[in-house]
């Protein structure tokens, strides 16, 4: 039993999917996952097993912020042997190239976090996505009838959601940053770090450029194909 996750190994399935939100794991688990089980309540930030496809699945919350994302998915990693992790959570648009609810297929993750800077003693390291899962995602986001576009391209994972220097996330998207938001970058690291795989798949729950937020309806409807993908993706790629 972790420190944060209170469930034995066997209670956590090798494929995750991890939303921000706990109460979004329990809304997962309930509508796409048959035989669920409920095997964290610690802190609140639930995590549920069930099964999809017969294929035993699970959903953990992972909180708000690349410190949080780090606690419950090293654990997951370390100590129940997750193999895929797929982040399905909601970004801000910095480019005109995305509507609202669009998704994005992060390839990789900046950072303006000191997080790697100090892991790696100064050095720059690239967070990427695992190749099979994110190809198995852009396979799953064209097959299935969207009522979005989804781009593959990079997020910047921020430790400001209310930030003091908004010009410098605007730089980022002068080189090509699609969206921000504020785990994928930690998620990307510590997979490498643990040699498994992960992919993070935000659906734009607001636009920096216009203003431009979505309902909570909204919100719902392409959670419920961004969750479809990540399910896809997951399952259509082998364990580590
Ligand atoms: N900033 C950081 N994280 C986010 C945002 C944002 O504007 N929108 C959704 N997640």
């Amino acid at each position: 039993m972790s420190t944060h996750i209170g469930a034995d190994p066997a209670q956590v399935a090798p494929r995750v999917l991890m939303p921000g939100d706990p109460l979004r794991a329990q809304w997962i688990a309930e509508s796409f996952l048959q035989d669920v089980t409920c095997y964290s309540r610690v802190r609140g930030m639930l995590g549920f097993t069930g099964t999809y496809r017969g294929e035993p699945i699970s959903v953990q919350g992972s909180g708000m912020g690349l410190p949080s994302m780090s606690i419950y998915l090293t654990e997951l990693l370390r100590d129940y042997a997750v193999s895929s992790v797929v982040r399905v959570g909601s970004c801000g648009a910095l480019t005109g190239e995305l509507g609202l609810r669009d998704l994005v297929l992060a390839s990789g993750a900046c950072t303006d976090s000191a997080a790697n800077r100090i892991r790696f003693e100064g050095l720059d390291y690239a967070p990427v996505a695992d190749f099979d899962l994110l190809r198995a995602a852009y396979d799953a986001a064209r097959t299935r009838e969207l009522r979005v576009t989804a781009k593959v391209g990079l997020l910047v994972s921020t430790d400001s959601f209310y930030s003091p220097r908004p010009d410098l996330v605007s730089r980022l998207a002068e080189y090509g940053v699609l969206a921000v938001e504020m785990e994928a970058s930690a998620l990307y690291t510590l997979a490498a770090q643990y040699g498994r795989r992960a992919l993070a798949v935000c659906t734009v729950s607001d636009h920096l450029l216009t203003g431009e937020q979505t309902t909570a309806e909204e919100r719902q409807e392409t959670f419920t194909d961004m969750v479809e993908i990540a399910l896809d993706a997951v399952l259509a790629t082998p364990l580590r």
